[in-house]
């Protein structure tokens, strides 16, 4: 792993956005795995920001989100496709054809999930996946657990993420339990990984880069990935 600690979330955010514009530039019509959450909005700033200067183009871009909560519409304004909207597609040139977030109200769910993997897989895979972290170690949304599944999937979420997701909501009975969420399988498949931690996550990240792999960390499993970096206040 590639491990980068940085002094505060502004420097997170410009080494996090200048690895993502690498990668845009290298392969004009790469695959970026994008992620939600608080952390990374500055990196989707200093992208919007290099697009607007002329830095980045988009239009070859393909997308596919981590995850999305069960049972929330595209247009609900706490839906995941509505964040990523409103926080980083509205403001660049990305066709929104490209753009690929799991459908939250999709009536056959296990179909649903098959299709996203098979999707993700006739793009070519994933050139860059970008990931947060749970303070419980989870990525996307597979939680802590015996078992960890492979592919895209519903999941359970744990009480420690409905609370953690609880700032977002008016109150505790707004929070979804249940999200669709690609697998620890298909995470693992991305060519390369890029994980972002604010303020806050430094013990959990630590515990994922030296501690045991296992599935009650499912971050440590990317000790076993070959391209990882690993950006992260160290506070
Ligand atoms: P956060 O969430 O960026 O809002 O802290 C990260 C996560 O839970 O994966």
């Amino acid at each position: 792993m590639n491990i980068i600690k940085v002094k505060d979330k502004q420097e997170l955010a410009k080494k996090a956005a200048g690895i993502i514009a690498g990668q845009v530039l290298k392969k004009t019509d790469c695959v970026l795995g994008l992620a939600t959450g608080s952390t990374p909005l500055d990196t989707y700033n200093n992208l919007i920001q290099m697009y607007q200067e002329g830095l980045l183009d988009f239009s070859k871009v393909k997308t596919y989100n981590l995850d999305e909560y069960y049972g929330l519409e595209r247009t609900d304004s706490q839906s995941y496709y509505y964040y990523m909207k409103e926080n980083l597609f509205k403001s660049i040139n990305i066709d929104m054809d490209n753009v690929h977030v799991p459908d939250g109200k999709a009536q056959n769910v296990e179909q649903e999930c098959i299709q996203y993997d098979e999707m993700i897989r006739q793009a070519g895979g994933i050139d860059l996946q970008l990931l947060g972290i749970g303070h419980n170690g989870h990525i996307g949304f597979n939680e802590p657990a015996d078992e960890l599944v492979y592919g895209t999937h519903k999941e359970t979420l744990t009480e420690s993420t409905i609370n953690a997701n609880v700032r977002f909501f008016n109150n505790l009975e707004e929070v979804p339990t249940e999200a669709i969420s690609m697998g620890i399988g298909t995470i693992m498949e991305s060519r390369s990984i890029l994980l972002i931690g604010a303020e806050g996550k430094a013990e959990i990240i630590e515990k994922m880069i030296s501690g045991p792999i296992t599935p009650q960390v499912p971050a440590s499993l990317l000790q076993l990935h070959p391209d990882v970096t690993v950006i992260y206040v160290a506070s």
